[in-house]
């Protein structure tokens, strides 16, 4: 029997509160992957190995913490005896880690992040079951050849491009900004799919999110009233602090802005800057337009966006 690998993370479905019954009062991070993995009785017997890369709240994700993940998952998908790697995360960035791993990460072998919207002490926690199924999808898609990186919440395996959290408490808080789960589960762990593949980019050598220094991108909002005045700064700023390699506008509708944001992302262009354009609209995203004048990033979210802009300023 293959194994299946689990890497910890940190994120809600680590946590612990005192009271079940006050599911919002607890730590994210508290316990450890072994200890979610005892747990869960659906699991005993099974072939698994747990290893706890980080215990962030995953509000706090950063580099630091993809770079340890991203050399651990390479050191475990090149092994011969593994079938695959669940990845135990936070809710609030799972996205971003969702999408960076789709970038990087070939289709020789299943990865699949879970979480969880309740602590692991509450009375209605989802961890349990979220990461019975994580694991049960890893097999799953070993056996029928399937790889690539999925996330599996509440049933539903989201594509890792397109998954995004588009609630902020409800246990089914994950969708796919408009797309389909790529399968639905049924209470046996069992799936159809109607594609016969997980969307997949390619394999990236790892040492790619390890440069000297990371490009310095931020998002910034179009709104009523945006005059430029958040621009002018950073760009002030930029002068005496160190770089900023790339803007994301989060921008109103189809991607548009602010006529006041306008030359203030120009003035950032001529000096250097990436600016590209996203919508903080949650469906539809931007399309790419004949006569753009900041590039389009089609359905990502505005932090999804800001991954593909680091990856694209280093090269990958
Ligand atoms: C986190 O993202 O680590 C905390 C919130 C959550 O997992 O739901």
């Amino acid at each position: 029997m293959q194994n299946v690998v689990i890497l910890g993370t940190g994120g809600t479905i680590a946590g612990t509160g005192t009271d079940p019954d006050r599911s919002w009062q607890y730590r994210a991070a508290q316990l450890s992957v072994a200890q979610l993995v005892d747990a869960v009785p659906g699991l005993a017997g099974m072939a698994l190995e747990t290893i706890q890369v980080a215990q962030v709240d995953s509000k706090d994700m950063g580099w630091a913490v993809w770079r340890a993940l991203g050399s651990e998952l390479q050191r475990q998908l090149a092994r011969e005896d593994v079938a695959g790697v669940v990845i135990t995360h936070g809710t609030d960035t799972l996205e971003e880690t969702a999408y960076l791993l789709h970038r990087l990460v070939g289709a020789r072998k299943p990865v699949v992040l879970t979480a969880a919207m309740r602590p692991a002490t509450a009375s209605d926690a989802d961890g349990p079951a979220n990461l019975r199924d994580a694991v049960r999808v890893v097999q799953g898609a070993s056996h029928r050849g399937l790889g690539g990186v999925v996330a599996v919440m509440q049933g539903c395996i989201w594509a890792a491009e397109q998954v995004r959290k588009a609630h902020s408490s409800a246990l089914n808080a994950f969708d796919g900004g408009g797309h389909a789960p790529l399968a639905v589960l049924d209470e046996q762990g069992q799936w159809r799919q109607a594609a016969s593949s997980w969307p997949v980019c390619g394999d990236v050598d790892w040492s790619v999110l390890s440069p000297a220094r990371c490009p310095r991108v931020e998002i910034l909002y179009s709104h009523a009233d945006a005059d430029g005045w958040l621009v002018e700064a950073v760009l002030a700023y930029r002068e005496s602090h160190g770089p900023l390699d790339g803007l994301i506008l989060a921008g109103t509708g189809h991607g548009t802005l602010h006529k006041g944001l306008e030359g203030g992302l120009s003035k950032a262009v001529a000096r250097g800057v990436t600016v590209w354009r996203s919508s903080r609209v949650a469906r539809g995203g931007v399309a790419s337009r004949e006569g753009d004048v900041f590039p389009a990033c089609g359905e990502l979210t505005p932090a999804q966006a800001r991954v593909a802009l680091m990856l694209y300023l280093m090269g990958v």
